[in-house]
């Protein structure tokens, strides 16, 4: 078998063998194929597509690139989430609290943020003393004792996307439903959960621009699913704006302890009770109603609000943080951004928001950076309010005061005005 036939055959469309799949990604693992045939094999396929077995086929390989963690002592038990990218996305802080809280098993590998999106391991690295790198011992234990614990990914855990996905990244080749997809569920098989709700975006924040295509994206991820003997299900959500008011590491954690303390309502809340009503579903066995019912009730009572402090400190972080969010360490310049024009706010580009918080110092354009766990932005106004002139719309949060004036000009580009109001708030 060589390598240039079957980029040969994937540039005519031809559909590959799972033995010809397997050649290409452990030859890549191992050296033996080099970086610019696997990126004529990976823009072959971003032009040409793959069947749904030949996703099921390149997901396989990946998967059996490296680690995996068992959970089948938990039975059904076990539930994980993932979203498939977003700004302003804190949802596993409220999500994993709610379910670990009702009985499920979440035992969860998570990412740092790269480029414009976030990291749920950079968020929680954010409270003082929290522990990402536990041992496997330690990581089992925790979910035995406390139903919950969360680490970054561990060194060999699907190898083979971390190497592609770094391509992929490099060679205009991310946007590919079939790759997206078997990158996914790959780290999520290898994850061992045996539920898996996904939260597929569309939308400028997202890598898939249009609803459709999230469908299409949710389909292929199902049916990888199905095929290793687990259970999915997807939402499907918009992603042209922020999610809530806060976007950087700390911000985003207090933002997420004002939901779980029952302080804040509205599209925050409602996804996640959507995202964990789904996990309860599908390992608990619930109906929808009950399990959005019972999601309520556990943040309402301040139960999930309880388990979120027990988690953090299991991880050896200081939960009085979460108790009172004042103690929070303040990025030191604070700006506000007034705004220049009066109207309502059609538009606020999740993309171009990410990038600016980045620039503020929130996040990596390269692995290595360090980031600013208290920079960001603090929104003070949403889609389809009517604001006035030099009234103030966000804060920027940084440590470095010559960083504000170029976020500041990209915050800018990110929002458009309308004089009238959003034909979705028109109807409201
Ligand atoms: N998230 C991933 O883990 N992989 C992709 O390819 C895209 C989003």
């Amino acid at each position: 078998m060589r390598a240039t036939h079957i980029i040969e055959l994937k540039k005519r469309g031809i559909e590959l063998t799972e033995q010809q799949i397997s050649f290409i990604v452990n030859g890549y693992v191992k050296g033996e194929v080099p970086d610019y045939q696997m990126s004529a094999f990976l823009m072959a396929v971003c032009l040409k597509g793959m069947s749904s077995a030949e996703t099921a086929f390149l997901t396989n390989a990946m998967l059996l690139s490296g680690d995996t963690v068992d959970l089948s002592s938990f039975g059904a038990l076990s539930a994980d989430k993932h979203s498939t990218g977003g700004v302003g996305d804190k949802t596993t802080l409220i999500v994993a609290p709610i379910v670990s809280s009702l009985g499920c098993i979440v035992a969860k590998m998570s990412g740092r943020g790269l480029g414009h999106t976030g990291g749920t391991i950079d968020k929680l690295e954010s409270i003082d003393g929290f522990c990402t790198d536990l041992s496997h011992e330690e990581f089992l234990s925790q979910i035995k004792r406390i139903g919950i614990a969360v680490i970054g990914q561990t060194g060999n855990l699907v190898p083979a996307d971390k190497m592609i996905y770094a391509l992929r990244d490099a060679t205009a080749t991310v946007d590919s439903i079939s790759l997206i997809a078997s990158s996914i569920m790959s780290k999520k098989l290898a994850g061992g959960a045996k539920n898996i709700v996904l939260d597929v975006k569309y939308g400028a924040g997202a890598f898939m621009k249009t609803k459709t295509q999230a469908e299409k994206l949710a389909k292929e991820m199902i049916s990888i699913g199905e095929a290793f003997n687990r259970n999915v299900s997807t939402l499907i959500t918009n992603a042209d704006a922020p999610l809530g008011y806060a976007v950087g590491n700390s911000l985003e954690v207090i933002e997420a302890v004002q939901v779980l303390k029952g302080e804040m309502r509205g599209e925050i809340r409602d996804l996640c009770v959507d995202l964990a009503s789904n996990m309860l579903m599908l390992s608990l066995g619930w109906d929808e109603e009950y399990a959005v019912q019972r999601a309520n009730e556990e943040i309402d009572s301040g139960r999930a609000f309880s388990q979120m402090k027990k988690w953090v400190a299991a991880q050896g972080g200081n939960e009085e943080m979460l108790e009172n969010t004042d103690l929070f360490i303040k990025a030191p310049y604070i700006y506000e951004v007034k705004s220049e024009k009066e109207g309502y706010i059609e538009q606020i580009n999740a993309e171009k928001i990410g990038l600016a918080s980045c620039m503020l110092g929130a996040g990596r354009t390269k692995k290595e950076d360090n980031i600013d766990m208290f920079a960001g932005i603090l929104f003070k106004i949403k889609v389809s309010d009517y604001v006035k002139e030099g009234c103030t719309l966000a804060t920027l949060h940084t440590s470095n005061k010559a960083l504000i004036k170029h976020a500041e000009k990209l915050f800018y580009e990110a929002l458009s005005f309308s004089p009238s109001p959003a034909e979705s708030s028109k109807n409201a």
